[in-house]
C-alpha cells in the first residue's frame, strides 16, 4: 500500500514511524515531514493548503490512503476534497471536524444527545456573556469557539477573570475564532486523554494517556500543547473507560451520524473525571501530540490495517493489541516556550534509538546539512517500561544524552502515576 502522511510534528514522527513498521507498506510519503521522518518515509514538499496540490500528487504517485494528522488542514476541508477525488482518507470530513473546530457546536451535540459535559451557554456579545457570568459566578470557564492554537481557554477563578476574557476574546484577542464566545461550568477533578477510532457506526477504544499542560515542573506556569505524556492513565480504569465508551463516545458517534455528519477518524476526547465520572471537555479529531508518541510506542498491533478499516468502515473487523509496559515521553522545547524563543539552534547530538527507547523529532529542520530546532517543541525522548517509573528512567537517559544548548524540559513527567505507583 502506497500511503501520504499529512504533517510534520512530532505526532507525525510516531505515527509514520509506526506505518513504516507494517508488512502492507510498500511506500510511504510525509508532506511535509521532518528530518527525523526521513528514515521511514520520503518527504515531500508539499503546501497542504493547496488541496488541488494535494490531489495531484496522490494521483501522479497512486496513493492508496492518505493520514491526515494535523486538524487544520480537516476543519479546511482537506479529507473532503481527497474523498471526493477518489481517494480513501483517515480523518473526518469538514463538517465532523466542527467537533474541534467549534465548541459551541461540540456542546450542542452533548446537550442534544445526552453527553455529560459542563452546563454552558453560547454568545456573540461581551454584555449577555457578562450578566450570564455574574449570575452563575466563579469559578467558570471562558473560551473562544474556534481554533485558536490550544490559547483559547480561560479557566477564571474569579469573576473579573472571566469577564476579562469575555472582553479579550471579542476584542478579537483569537482573531475569527472568538467572534464567538463559550462560558462553561467547572468540572473539578483529574484530566485524561482517551483516543478512540470511529467508522461513522463502530468504535474501537485505543490506549488511554495523560499530558501535561503546563510549562513548568509541579504543573505551574503558563499552558503550552503539551511537555509530555505517559500511557496508560491509571485514573482511567476499565470501568471508567466503559462508561466513557457507553456515556460519551457512542452517543457521539450516533448522534453525529443521526445529524447527516458521520464521524470517521480519530477521536481524541479531553475528559474531567468528575465525582459523577467522566465528562467531556472536549473534543480533538485528530491525534494527541504528544500523547500519540506513547500510545503508538504501546501499540503492539500493525497500525495501517487498523487506520484503513476506519476509514473504510469496516472498523468492526480489526483490534488493538497493546503492550503490557508503559510509555513515557518527555517534550525538549526552545528556551522561551510557549512564549517567543530563538529558532534554528544547533542540535549538536541526538542519543541513538534502541528496542523501547525512540527519539522523535517535532520541531527540527536540516540546515546547511546540520540539524536544528525550528519549532516550539522540538524533540520527544521516549522509552517503553515495566512500570511508568521505568519508563520514566528510560526518557531521561535519552533526554541526558541530548546536545542541545537552547533546549529545555520538565523533569517530573509522570510524577501524577509514578506517585499513585509508590
Ligand atoms: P481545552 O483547550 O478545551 O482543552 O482547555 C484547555 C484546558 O483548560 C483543559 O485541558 C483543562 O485543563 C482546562 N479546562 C477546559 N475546560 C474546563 C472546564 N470546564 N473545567 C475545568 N477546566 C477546564
Ligand atoms: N496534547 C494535547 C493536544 O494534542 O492537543
Amino acid at each position: 500500500m502506497k500511503v501520504l502522511l499529512i504533517g510534520s510534528g512530532g505526532r507525525e514522527h510516531a505515527l509514520a514511524w509506526k506505518l513504516a513498521q507494517s508488512p502492507l507498506m510498500t511506500k510511504l510519503y510525509a508532506a511535509p515531514g521532518n528530518p527525523g521522518m526521513a528514515e521511514e518515509a520520503e518527504l515531500v514538499a508539499l503546501a497542504v493548503e493547496d488541496h488541488a496540490a494535494v490531489i495531484t500528487f496522490c494521483r501522479d504517485k497512486d496513493i492508496d490512503f492518505i493520514v491526515v494528522g494535523p486538524e487544520a488542514p480537516l476543519v479546511a476541508g482537506l479529507a473532503d476534497d481527497l474523498r471526493d477525488a477518489g481517494f480513501v482518507v483517515f480523518g473526518p470530513s469538514k463538517a465532523a471536524a466542527q467537533l474541534e473546530g467549534s465548541k459551541g457546536f461540540t456542546k450542542d451535540i452533548c446537550a442534544r444527545y445526552n453527553i455529560p459535559t459542563g452546563a454552558y451557554q453560547r454568545f456573540t456579545a461581551a454584555e449577555p456573556a457578562k450578566a450570564y457570568i455574574r449570575e452563575q459566578g466563579a469559578p467558570i470557564v471562558v473560551k473562544a469557539d474556534g481554533l485558536a492554537a490550544g490559547k483559547g481557554v480561560t479557566v477564571a477563578m474569579t469573576l473579573d477573570e472571566a469577564l476579562f476574557a469575555v472582553d479579550d476574546c471579542f476584542a478579537g484577542a483569537f482573531g475569527a475564532a472568538g467572534a464567538e464566545v463559550v462560558v462553561e461550568a467547572y468540572l473539578d477533578g483529574e484530566e485524561a486523554s482517551f483516543f478512540c477510532l470511529s467508522d461513522g457506526k463502530t468504535a474501537l477504544a485505543l490506549a488511554t494517556a495523560q499530558d501535561h499542560k503546563r510549562v513548568g515542573d509541579g504543573d505551574t506556569g503558563p499552558n503550552t500543547g503539551g511537555m509530555g505524556a505517559y500511557s496508560p492513565a491509571p485514573v482511567m480504569t476499565p470501568d471508567m473507560v466503559e462508561r466513557t465508551m457507553q456515556d460519551i463516545i457512542q452517543p457521539t458517534i450516533s448522534g453525529m451520524a443521526d445529524s447527516g455528519m458521520p464521524f470517521t477518524g480519530v477521536f481524541f476526547a479531553g475528559l474531567m473525571i468528575t465525582a459523577k465520572g467522566p465528562e467531556l471537555i472536549e473534543y480533538n479529531v485528530r491525534f494527541g501530540d504528544p500523547e500519540t508518541q506513547v500510545l503508538m510506542m504501546r501499540l503492539k498491533s500493525d497500525l495501517l490495517p487498523i487506520l484503513y478499516a476506519a476509514s473504510t468502515g469496516t472498523l468492526d473487523q480489526v483490534s488493538a493489541d497493546w503492550h503490557d509496559e508503559a510509555a513515557l515521553t518527555v517534550v525538549m522545547a526552545s528556551k522561551g516556550y510557549p512564549g517567543a524563543y530563538d529558532k534554528a539552534t544547533p542540535i549538536a547530538a541526538l542519543p541513538q534509538d534502541t528496542d523501547g527507547a525512540k527519539v522523535f523529532h517535532a520541531g527540527t529542520a536540516l540546515q546547511d546539512g546540520k540539524l536544528v530546532a525550528t519549532g516550539g517543541r522540538v524533540l520527544n525522548l521516549t522509552g517503553l517500561g515495566t512500570t511508568v517509573a521505568d519508563a520514566q528512567a528510560r526518557a531521561y537517559a535519552l533526554v541526558d544524552a541530548v546536545e542541545w544548548d537552547n533546549g529545555f524540559c520538565r523533569r517530573d513527567i509522570g510524577w501524577r502515576a509514578i506517585g499513585r505507583d509508590a
